[in-house]
């Protein structure tokens, strides 16, 4: 049995004001107080950012961002800085999600520079990979996440100075309602383990937590949850109702 925690993160993209992610984040904190055997996230748009960390103060779920620049501060319009979603209330940052990179044209170096960026700060990164239907289909699937893998996680050393967690996403799974199966997760878990464990020697390997994201529901979280090598869900469309986000957070324990 590996002593992983799980770890169910909600990633909100750009949905809710404020008004309305503060009271998401009321009623998760109500529904999920008694919850300690597994972690608990949000990732709010950035504008929500100071009022959903505000709100979710003294809690057991924490608070991240979708996105950072990897820059420390600067001229650039438009951006967040680590230190500024830091200040914000963020303790995590996800990097490298496929909107990302496929809408906004982040590349595999962006990523690196932004988790050093992150990581500088003592900022928790999410790092996703994920291949598409195109890569799956043309057998193209291990090459194109060791490469997401290699040149993201390039010039990183454990013991990092913040938490690092992988969250596996195949991009045809996301908002499609087609997640990948349990046999595909097993398989793709399993490969992302050996290649930590090889990058970054055992120990660390065995003990990098490993999510799976895309279309995650409240009636396969458990069988997904279960599989080897999975040790959490980052969850899109499900997160922003509690009840479903809840169900996913207690199919978990
Ligand atoms: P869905 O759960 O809506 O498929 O989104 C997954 C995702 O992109 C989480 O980051």
């Amino acid at each position: 049995m590996s002593e992983r925690r799980c770890f169910i993160a909600g990633n909100w993209k750009m949905y809710l004001t404020t008004t309305e992610g503060v009271r998401l984040a009321q009623e998760l904190r109500n529904l999920l107080t008694q919850v300690r055997k597994v972690d608990i996230g949000v990732f709010p748009s950035a504008l929500l950012l100071s009022a959903v960390a505000k709100k979710l103060e003294e809690s057991n779920i924490v608070v991240g961002a979708q996105n950072a620049y990897a820059k420390g501060f600067g001229a650039f319009t438009g951006e967040n800085s680590a230190s500024q979603l830091k200040d914000a209330g963020a303790a995590w940052c996800l990097v490298g999600h496929s909107e990302r990179r496929k809408i906004f044209g982040e590349t595999d170096a962006d990523c690196n520079r932004k988790i050093k960026e992150l990581h500088g700060e003592g900022v928790n990164v999410i790092f996703c990979l994920g291949e598409t239907i195109e890569e799956r289909e043309a057998g193209t699937t291990f090459k194109v996440l060791e490469r997401q893998l290699r040149v993201g996680l390039e010039g990183l050393k454990a013991p990092f100075p913040a938490d690092l967690v992988l969250a596996y996403e195949p991009v045809w799974a996301i908002g499609t309602g087609r997640n990948a199966t349990p046999d595909q997760v097993e398989e793709v878990h399993c490969w992302i383990r050996d290649w930590l464990k090889e990058r970054f020697g055992a120990t660390v390997g065995e003990a990098l937590r490993i999510q799976y994201g895309g279309s995650v529901k409240p009636e396969n979280a458990a069988q997904l949850l279960r599989v080897k090598n999975v040790d959490g869900a980052l969850v899109g469309g499900a997160s922003l109702k509690a009840d479903s986000f809840v169900a996913i957070v207690k199919a978990a324990l």
